[in-house]
């Protein structure tokens, strides 16, 4: 057979043409460059994924830290259920509709954040390292996201001039003048809002503690070095019925607006009549969570509980999510479920274990260049324009 050298010429053009390397090549040309996320050591850049920062910081931490961390309350059902319910999600993605560039911000409380990404509170991070909040709190600052906290001592990162938009968070106080104290003391310290957390009631019952002998004392100190005696504090018993807040109710939030404008977020709700209650108290955000299977064995994964928690809500006020985010495409599903951003805690804790503070920032952007990508591979240019349309559930009919 003769070969059609013209026809052989044309084809060769035309699969150069195809090529994604000349793509590339001719949109440098027209100003449209690779973006890159920020990038760290060859250590740091090693992990090309979050799943692949947590043996790393398994490998440096204690067990007893590396447990309380990485478990979930007994059997771990609602742990497992977080990632299978994301990964049952599939994404039914857009095409030719001009991604050349890509805005994943989002106004949230006021604060514009170019990822819709936080980190969410994480209680007893000096078991990874002392003073690891305010180690977390300048990587949040870093990446410029939002990073909530328990108690630790905020002002020094004013007296090292970090600028940081932070959220107090709290499990509430039993009494009025309790609750109105601590409101004032967080406008006074400059808190963006107060993080509500409502599903902390009592110590909840993880196995993983209760079998390693946990004292919950430890979360302050961090485990006591071999042979080191400390006085029992706090010791996790299978099953102990340990009090934290079990009186509060939405009264507490009447007893916050009386003394304080600062905005209230709730977070820990499952149930669309407790978010619509929330916003119906005065909340100015809701977080659909379950505390990362922390806290009530075998509840609904928290994005099975995204849709009817973000219909109740209304548009009223942003609702957030978390539990099991670990990829770009996880916050893509979330957001076409209707959350406005999500929050991440134990990969963040995972980075931090393995690295430090840039561990941290190193998390977060590389989630947040994932979301970027996603984003516009779905076919999307911004947040707004993401929709429920877009993610199907093959085992649940969606
Ligand atoms: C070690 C650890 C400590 C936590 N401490 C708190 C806390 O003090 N207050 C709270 O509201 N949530 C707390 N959480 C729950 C997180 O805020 C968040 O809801 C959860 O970690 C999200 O799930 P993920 O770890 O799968 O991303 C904690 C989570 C972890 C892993």
């Amino acid at each position: 057979m003769q070969i059609d050298r013209r026809a052989l010429l044309r084809k060769l053009v035309s699969y150069v043409a195809a090529s994604p390397v000349i793509a590339a090549a001719q949109s440098a040309k027209e100003g449209k460059t690779t973006i890159y996320p920020p990038v760290y050591s060859d250590e740091i850049m090693g992990p090309v994924n979050l799943h692949e920062f947590e043996p790393i910081a398994k490998e440096k931490l204690h067990k007893l830290a590396y447990d309380f961390i990485a478990g979930g309350v007994e059997d771990e059902v609602t742990l497992r259920a977080n990632r299978e319910s994301l990964e049952c999600l599939r994404i039914v993605p857009r095409v030719m509709t001009d991604v050349s560039s890509v805005d994943t911000s989002v106004t949230l409380l006021g604060k514009k954040l170019q990822s819709p990404l936080l980190l969410a509170p994480t209680g007893g991070k000096n078991l990874v390292l002392p003073g690891a909040d305010l180690i977390c709190a300048r990587a949040a600052a870093q990446v410029d996201c939002i990073y909530s906290v328990g108690g630790a001592p905020m002002d020094r990162l004013e007296d090292e001039g970090v600028e940081l938009t932070w959220w107090r968070n709290t499990i509430g106080q039993a009494t009025r003048d309790a609750a109105q104290n601590f409101a004032r003391r967080c406008d006074d310290d400059g808190a963006g809002a107060i993080l509500l957390t409502v599903d902390n009631q009592y110590q909840s019952n993880r196995d993983r503690n209760n079998r390693n002998r946990f004292d919950y004392g430890y979360m302050s100190g961090g485990v006591p070095e071999e042979g080191v005696e400390r006085e029992p504090r706090n010791p996790a018993v299978a099953a102990m019925l340990l009090p934290h807040t079990p009186g509060m109710t939405w009264e507490y939030m009447e007893w916050i607006r009386q003394v304080s404008d600062i905005p209230v977020v709730v977070k820990g709700i499952l149930h669309p009549e407790d978010a619509a209650a929330a916003v119906e108290h005065g909340a100015s955000g809701v977080v659909v969570s379950n505390h990362g299977a922390r806290q009530l064995g075998s509840v609904v994964a928290s994005i099975d509980a995204l849709p009817d928690c973000v219909q109740a809500v209304g548009g009223r006020v942003p609702v957030l999510m978390d539990g099991g985010i670990r990829r770009g495409t996880d916050v893509l599903k979330a957001l076409a479920l209707g959350a406005s951003a999500v929050q991440i805690g134990r990969p963040y804790l995972w980075g931090l274990a393995a690295f430090g503070q840039e561990g941290v920032q190193r998390v977060y952007e590389l989630l947040a260049a994932e979301i970027r990508l996603a984003v516009a591979l779905a076919g999307k240019k911004d947040l707004a324009s993401i929709d429920s349309g877009m993610v199907r559930n093959p085992q649940c009919g969606l």
